[in-house]
């Protein structure tokens, strides 16, 4: 190939490159609508869709083992320290019945000092490690999960 010819394959080479990198960028979106190209935008922060504590049915549970989500609202609560712990102000295990909230979990306590009375474990004492209020966000994409659990009664 001649020295002119070269110069037209470089010159549509790069012309091609350019078009597909216009072409490609444009219009495309993520999947919160924003240009791809752009840096990905934090999404507004949503309230929670529960209201005060008691006023609520539990959320059902999507598989055996799950950790009930939250119904109700959280907002209001002081942050959970080593502390204290205002979750257990209702669901505790002294407190439940004149709270009427559903106690934790047996699985939740483990053995106080000198072997009694049952508190709730170490391990379990950060609620929100596990369980999480819900926000009104449609997935983002389809999702036809459907849960799956153990018949009451059936063994596990
Ligand atoms: C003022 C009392 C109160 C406080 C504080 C509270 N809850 Fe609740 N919680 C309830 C009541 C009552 C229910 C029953 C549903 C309803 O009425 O909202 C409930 C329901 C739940 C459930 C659902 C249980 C199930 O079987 O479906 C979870 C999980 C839960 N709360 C976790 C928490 C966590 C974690 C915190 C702390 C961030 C917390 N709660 C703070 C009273 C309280
Ligand atoms: C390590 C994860 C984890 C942590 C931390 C945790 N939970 Fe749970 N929780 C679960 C799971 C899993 C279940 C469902 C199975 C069970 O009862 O163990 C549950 C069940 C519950 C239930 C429903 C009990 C029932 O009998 O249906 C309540 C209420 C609850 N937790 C409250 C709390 C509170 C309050 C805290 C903080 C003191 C807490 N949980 C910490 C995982 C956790």
């Amino acid at each position: 190939m001649n020295k002119p010819g070269i110069t037209m394959v470089v010159l549509a080479a790069c012309a091609l490159a350019g078009w597909l990198t216009v072409a490609g960028a444009d219009g495309v979106q993520t999947l919160r609508g924003a240009d791809v190209a752009t840096a990905d935008q934090a999404p507004a922060e949503k309230p929670v869709t529960g209201k005060r504590p008691g006023r609520q049915q539990p959320i059902e549970r999507g598989f055996d083992g799950q950790p009930p989500l939250i119904p109700h609202a959280v907002e209001n609560f002081d942050e959970i320290t080593s502390a204290d712990n205002q979750c257990l102000s209702c669901h505790g295990l002294d407190v439940f019945e004149k709270k009427q909230a559903p106690r934790v979990g047996d699985s939740h306590l483990g053995m106080g000092d000198g072997g009694a009375p049952q508190v709730v474990d170490n391990a379990r004492w950060f609620c929100t490690q596990c369980h999480v209020p819900q926000h009104d966000a449609p997935p983002l994409v389809e999702n036809d999960f459907e849960g799956q659990r153990t018949p009451a009664g059936a063994a596990r």
